[in-house]
């Protein structure tokens, strides 16, 4: 079999400002909702924080060294808002703009494209304060951030994208375990109403500017979730309330369909988290995009009566670790439905595609990734599959770039290509680091 790409095939590496350039309080950037939420005992696992993280905020030349050697054709990052206007309203920092027109021209003379995010998760805690995303309020502070952007990057950018998974928003209002850490679902559906609201202004605005190159999308991840036994009531059921209501489809409708999905409205409904909804919010959020981003990490087989099993072997008090099944073979079927289904008639992008290595220790027992190297070869191969079965594919980014700070599992989940030895800050390729330059020169997987 061959699995040679098509010719201009985008691949590339993605990273988030939060989770690589530490310089926490350097060059007038202002607090974010994750340095505080990090500092709170008990939130980070391992009590890791991301003040300095990778400090890419210094090093930035040594990460652009690393894509060379890669031989990445696009970079995949985000802006740091509170690097940008550090009370997220009013002063813009010009130590901010000044720090990724570095990095754009670092990248250029590299002759690596940009994708920018705009929102990934880190924002600026002076609005945290003011009820972040559950404030209507949000829709004129990010249209003000996002024209900062605009105005300062507008065309150096070739793809932006909006927001990075919004159901991290979600999870820090409605679970807790991300920031802001709050536990109330009403507040959050309604900040992820608020959220898709500032999608769709944002599209608005960029549609104004007629850029000649630059493109617009927003990445959604999607965990689909298949019942084990299509036939068992409870198994279905599982699958269906984890797609519809904490999934992809609480975006995915709403951003291609328009509106929330019937099954979506009626569990609001019912447990009274209907967010308020102003006239003309949909029509708003259902811009058409120039692309659409998937982040692909697995797919998730619901079997009620394993899970029950399983929760009965875990030992009270005990760290049973319940070791992840991995289904990537079914990306393709995912790609293919997930199009359907909302009707994407628009590019799509893999935005981010990993695999993390967890709790370890050993320095060259990280650095030999082989585990990596067969889960990214198994992704790719069925990528290649999808796109021939016509599935419009035009990059891949793998996450990531190094080691990073990964949100709540702190310094303990490592994603990688390169070691970051968080002591020192040197970067050490790993053996998937060579792998996939390999891979980019190839434009696809030796034979
Ligand atoms: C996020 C990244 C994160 C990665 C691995 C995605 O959900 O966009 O920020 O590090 O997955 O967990």
């Amino acid at each position: 079999m061959n699995y040679t790409f098509p010719e201009n095939f985008i691949w590339g590496v993605a990273t988030a400002a939060q989770q690589i350039e530490g310089g926490m309080r350097e060059g007038g950037r202002g607090l974010s909702n994750w340095d505080v939420f990090s500092h709170i005992p008990g939130t980070i696992s391992g009590g890791g924080v991301p003040d300095v993280a990778c400090d890419s905020y210094h090093l930035l030349d040594r990460d652009i060294a690393m894509m060379k050697e890669l031989g990445v054709n696009s970079y995949r990052f985000s802006f740091s808002w509170p690097r940008i206007i550090p009370d997220g309203t009013g002063e813009v920092n010009p130590e901010g703009i000044a720090y990724y027109k570095k990095l754009l021209a670092g990248l250029k003379e590299a002759g690596i494209t940009a994708n920018a995010t705009m929102f990934h998760w880190d924002l600026p805690y002076a609005l945290q304060v003011k009820g972040g995303f559950g404030n209507r309020d949000m829709t004129g502070w990010f249209l003000n951030y996002a024209k900062v952007l605009l105005d300062n990057f507008g065309e150096d950018i070739e793809y932006w994208v909006t927001f990075n998974e919004p159901i991290a928003t979600f999870v820090g209002n409605a679970k807790g375990f991300f920031a802001p850490g709050l536990c109330d679902e009403a507040y959050a559906r309604q900040c992820c109403h608020n959220l898709l609201v500032c999608h769709g202004e944002t599209v608005k605005l960029f549609r104004s500017r007629n850029y000649k190159n630059a493109k617009i999308g927003i990445v959604v991840d999607v965990w689909k979730h298949y019942p084990a036994d299509p036939e068992n009531p409870e198994d279905v059921a599982a699958a269906a309330a984890a797609n519809e209501t904490e999934g992809y489809g609480m975006y995915l409708h709403p951003l291609f369909l328009g509106g929330y999905s019937r099954y979506l409205n009626a569990y609001m409904k019912e447990q009274d988290v209907m967010p308020d909804i102003m006239s003309g919010d949909f029509e708003t959020i259902r811009q058409k995009v120039d692309f659409y981003g998937m982040n692909f990490y697995n797919v998730l087989i619901d079997d009620s009566a394993k899970q029950r099993r399983l929760a009965a072997e875990q030992s009270e008090g005990g760290n049973y670790q319940n070791r992840p099944e991995y289904h990537t073979e079914l990306l393709d079927k995912v790609l293919k439905e997930i199009v359907e289904e909302y009707g994407i008639d628009v590019p799509l992008f893999i935005s981010e595609n990993g695999l993390p290595q967890v709790g370890m220790t050993d320095r060259e027992a990280i650095l030999d990734d082989q585990e990596r190297i067969d889960y990214l070869d198994k992704v790719l191969k069925t990528l290649h599959k999808a796109m021939q079965g016509g599935i419009d594919v035009r990059g891949y980014y793998l996450w990531s770039l190094m080691d990073n700070f990964e949100w709540s599992a702190g310094y303990e989940h490592r994603f990688g290509i390169y070691y970051t030895d968080f002591e020192t800050l040197e970067r050490i390729p790993k053996k998937s680091a060579a792998w996939y330059a390999g891979v980019i020169r190839h434009n696809g997987l030796p034979e």
